[in-house]
């Protein structure tokens, strides 16, 4: 069953979403069989498998699959292992198997089958070993359908089905490679074997019942049999001994029945097998063993008496078996060590597990000098004298775990120098004074987890020169009492204290393990834990670190920057009570920690939410990621791992498939790889589609404006810079120097030198700003010509089409047209050199607006009458002399 479970390659998934780039996330994965709700395949069509030709494992188990379509395995020449244990298949057909040539291991265990037809089995050139355990089989020529096409078959397990008979008569041929044949739990009514039908048939069940089951064996058939099991077979004495003569080589027997009269003489007649050396017998009534029921075992080297209801054994019960190796007495009800263990000086394995041993005396073990290993596991032992193990000098492994013990003395084990393993966990333990195991000098393997917290004195381990591993529950307060193991490679501490005392483990550790490679920290529910960084500080070798139900708000960067050789990190249950969660930092110390060589990752039972695949990018080395457990969010914010999950064929992320969304409360309970990222996809493309069409719409228009509008935009910069100067010049209120501003362009230069200057300046006496005069070069213009014109009462603009091209004269204009919006006085005269239709004003639109509601001043249509023309410069120049005149400012005919 174990191998089954472990399930190494599982194809359910590969099935229902059939991209090829699916089959990393599945390579190792591990499903949850028990889980009602899971995906299940019940049927495998022609095309599912077509083109896995490489595959060569391929696990099928635990669906309900009640149908394969002919040939659907014709493309898996590789595959060696089939399972397709536990489905509901009903029939083997002939083209079932077809293509499967280099299958050795096939599992139908657990499935309905009936029948199988007679070729069904004929491509399994190869099979050599079939699980056909818990079917319907119920005719023995289907098993001869088997055989006869599979001849390097070897083991064959047939039981838990419905035959009656088996008879070796109907096999055509001897079956040379068998070696184990189970026909257990089948309603076997006979059982039949010639000769050299199974002449290497090495191990044998059977299960028969009644006085009528015919057992026909002829001598010499069984001959090869080494391991006979039968297992509650309910039949008369003489069936028994004709089974026992059957089986002349025979080394070992299970037997097990239930209360039935036969069983008097059964275990004798067992033994008078000469070759017999191992029995094994459980579920018979022994009240008490005396000498008489083992009499002729003399012989047996292993001898296992299980659940037989015992209370004891007398004294010379077992005392004849002079070549006794092994003994276990498990599940019985003795109160003691029986006495006739002493002296049994070829013993070198002793097991009374599960017994109800409450004492142990120092006579117990007397004389067995050869005891390697003594088992006293689950007995209510509550005192180990030291006196108790004096005569086990070669004693290696000791169990005495789950007994009620609640203290070790400082003496214990002061005859036990070659102990290496000593497991007692389970125990009261309370109280580990100082040199506690201070005479176990070989000890390698330590394990005294107690049922509750053990005050740990200092030194308490000292003298463990050897020690590997060891596994304890210390109080809070003696957390640090394994400071000094040099040798030690693996550290578990279950910490199962109440409150959170995190004061005292504050204070400095200086721990010095260079060897240790695994620690693993679990803390129970209500406790809490935290540590300082020293507890890590110099794990400089450390692979595996575990820690279970431990306080989230401690995951911080600095305690694992000590850890470059960490390769497994287990985050298990952590907890997370009265804390917020997001204070919890895992995903933090993982990017900050510089794990670069972490391989397995197991972040199980935790409160993750919303996984940033990104985060993996940290941790190079990582093959393998459990997140299992979880309460994930199901919607675009976890995108990136779904993608990331499936995609990347790197990490294996375990279980990936059955993880479950926790929220929101649409998605509850649904898969999360199910989860539709298409969507998050398509609602970000058309986020993108929008912000690009308005960026390629932006860029049109800009270039439109650019191409078309230009000036206006240049404009609208210098009204802007104007406005702002406007206000700031407008709250200054200052005085005026000149008469007018000027405003022309460099080309009308000459007419404003030599006709304009010399008749306003020089005749009429007006003081003038001119532009190229009056300005230093280099400075700010634009500063330069607001102040001219806001120094100036009148801002006089000579206009020619140059004019209009230059956006400085323009400018000058604008400029003075907001002196006369914004601050009600018309300031601006306009002086037409040329003739300018309004048409061609159009883009200055506001000069056009200026001139279209205001009178102006035409040199071209004064030219005959120049008096008159300067005279009315003259007038609007004058025009608004006094403050206050504000009215009619601009007068001129055109
Ligand atoms: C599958 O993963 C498990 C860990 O859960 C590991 O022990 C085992 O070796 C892996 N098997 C293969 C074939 O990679
Ligand atoms: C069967 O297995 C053998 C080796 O075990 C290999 O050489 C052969 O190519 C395999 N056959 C197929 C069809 O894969
Ligand atoms: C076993 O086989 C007999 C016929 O040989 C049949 O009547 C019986 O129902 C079968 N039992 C099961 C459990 O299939
Ligand atoms: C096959 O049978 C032999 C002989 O009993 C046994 O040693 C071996 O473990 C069996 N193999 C399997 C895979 O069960
Ligand atoms: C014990 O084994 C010896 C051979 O080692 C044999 O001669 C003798 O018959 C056996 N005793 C029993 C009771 O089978
Ligand atoms: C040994 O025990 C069996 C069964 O418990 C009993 O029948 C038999 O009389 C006992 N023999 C002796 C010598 O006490
Ligand atoms: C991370 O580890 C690598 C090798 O383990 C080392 O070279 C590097 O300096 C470390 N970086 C930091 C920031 O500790
Ligand atoms: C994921 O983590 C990276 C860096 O660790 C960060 O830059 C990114 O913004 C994170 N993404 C999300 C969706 O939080
Ligand atoms: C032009 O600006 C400079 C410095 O900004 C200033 O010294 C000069 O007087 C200004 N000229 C006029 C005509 O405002």
């Amino acid at each position: 069953m174990e191998r089954w479970t472990s399930s190494l390659f599982s194809l359910l998934f590969l099935l229902l979403l059939p991209r090829p780039l699916l089959f990393y996330s599945l390579k190792n994965c591990t499903i949850d069989f028990y889980d009602q709700n899971k995906i299940v395949i019940e049927r495998i069509r022609q095309t599912d498998l077509t083109g896995f030709t490489r595959l060569t494992f391929l696990h099928l188990g635990f669906n309900r699959i009640s149908h394969i379509d002919d040939g659907a395995f014709t493309d898996l020449s590789a595959v060696t292992d089939l399972m397709l244990g536990f489905n509901k298949l009903t029939a083997l057909r002939d083209e079932t198997f077809k293509g499967l040539n280099n299958l050795t291991t096939l599992y139908l265990n657990v499935n309905q089958i009936i029948s199988i037809s007679k070729f069904a089995f004929e491509p399994l050139k190869e099979l050599q070993i079939l699980y056909m355990e818990s079917n319907n089989l119920f005719q023995m020529s289907d098993i001869v359908n088997i055989v006869l096409h599979c001849p390097d078959l070897k083991n064959i397990s047939l039981n838990h089905n419905n035959l009656t008979s088996f008879e070796s008569d109907l096999f055509p041929v001897p079956l040379l490679n068998l070696m184990k044949l189970d026909l257990d739990s089948n309603p076997l009514k006979k059982f039949s074997v010639h000769p050299n039908v199974f002449p290497n048939l090495e191990t044998l069940k059977l299960l028969g019942e009644g006085s009528d089951f015919d057992y026909s064996v002829s001598d010499g058939a069984l001959t090869s049999v080494r391991s006979l099991t039968l297992y509650e077979t309910k039949l008369p004495l003489p069936t028994y001994k004709l089974i026992f003569q059957s089986v002349d080589s025979l080394e070992n027997l299970y037997l097990s029945d239930s209360h039935l009269e036969s069983d008097k003489g059964l275990l004798e007649m067992a033994c008078e097998i000469p070759t017999l050396q191992k029995l094994d017998s459980g579920d018979y009534f022994i009240p008490i063993l005396n000498e008489s029921i083992l009499q002729s075992c003399t012989n047996l080297t292993e001898l296992h008496l299980q659940s037989n209801s015992m209370s004891d054994l007398t004294e010379s019960s077992l005392q004849m078996l002079t070549r006794l190796t092994r003994l276990t007495i498990h599940q019985n009800q003795l109160s003691r060590i029986p006495l006739t263990i002493r002296n049994m000086s070829t013993l070198t394995f002793l097991s009374f597990e599960d017994n109800l041993i409450t004492e142990l005396d120092c006579l117990d073990f007397t004389n067995l000098p050869s005891l390697t290993e003594l088992n006293l596991k689950s007995n209510r032992i509550s005192k180990l004298e030291t006196c108790v193990f004096q005569d086990l000098r070669n004693l290696k492994v000791l169990e005495i775990q789950e007994n009620v013990l609640t203290t070790l003395s400082d003496t214990f084990g002061s005859t036990l120098k070659h102990l290496v393993t000593l497991k007692a966990d389970g125990n009261n333990f309370r109280w580990f004074q100082r040199g506690t195991f201070q005479n176990l000098p070989a000890l390698r393997e330590l394990n005294v987890k107690s049922v509750r917290e053990i005050i740990v004195e200092d030194g308490a381990f000292m003298g463990l020169k050897e020690i590997k591993s060891l596994t304890y529950s210390p109080s809070n307060y003696d957390i640090g009492s394994f400071t000094s193991l040099q040798q030690l490679e693996k550290l578990a501490m279950f910490l199962t204290y109440p409150a959170c005392i995190k004061e005292q483990t504050n204070k400095e550790l200086s721990v010095n393990l260079p060897s240790l490679q695994e620690l693993s920290l679990v803390i129970e529910k209500s406790a809490c834990f935290s540590w300082t960084h020293s507890l890590l500080k110099g794990l400089s070798n450390l692979k595996t670190l575990t820690f279970e139900n431990y306080c989230c708000r401690d995951f911080d960067e600095d305690k694992f920057i000590y850890l470059p050789q960490l390769i497994n990190l287990h985050f298990i249950n952590c907890d997370h009570s009265g804390l917020d969660k997001q204070s919890c930092r895992i995903f933090g110390f993982l990017v900050e920690a510089n794990l670069t060589k972490l391989e397995m990752l197991i972040l199980k039972d935790n409160v993750l939410t919303v996984i940033n695949e990104t985060i993996f990018k940290a941790l190079p080395s990582l093959k393998y990621l459990d997140l299992s457990g979880n309460p994930f969010v199901c919607n675009c914010s976890n995108t990136g791992f779904i993608e990331w999950a499936i995609r990347n064929k790197q990490v294996q992320v375990a279980n990936a498939f059955q993880y479950r969304c926790s929220s929101p409360s649409s998605e509850e309970g649904n898969f999360l790889l199910d989860f539709n990222v298409r969507w998050c996809w398509e609602f970000t493309g058309f986020l993108c589609f929008i912000s690009s069409s308005a960026l390629v719409l932006l860029t049109l228009l800009s270039s439109f404006i650019f191409h078309f509008l230009r000036w206006q935009l240049v404009y609208g910069y210098y009204l802007l810079l104007a406005f702002l100067y406007d206000s700031k010049k407008r709250r200054q209120d200052c005085p005026h120097i000149y008469d007018a501003f000027v405003s022309y362009n460099v080309h009308d230069e000459d007419w404003v030198y030599g006709e304009l200057l010399h008749e306003l300046e020089e005749r009429q006496g007006w003081k003038l700003c001119l532009h190229h005069r009056d300005f230093i070069p280099g400075t700010a213009i634009i500063e330069n010509i607001t102040d001219a014109i806001y120094s100036s009462r009148r801002t006089l603009c000579v206009i020619s089409h140059r004019y209009l091209q230059s956006e400085w004269c323009s400018q000058e204009i604008q400029l003075a047209s907001f002196r006369l919006f914004d601050e009600h006085k018309d300031v601006l005269i306009l002086l037409f050199l040329e003739e300018i239709s309004s048409n061609q004003l159009s883009p200055f639109y506001r000069m056009r607006k200026l001139v279209k509601s205001r009178t102006y001043l035409s040199w071209t249509q004064a030219r005959s009458h120049k008096g008159l023309f300067w005279e009315k410069v003259r007038r609007a120049l004058e025009c608004g002399h006094e403050p206050g005149d504000n009215h009619n400012p601009l007068t001129a005919d055109a």
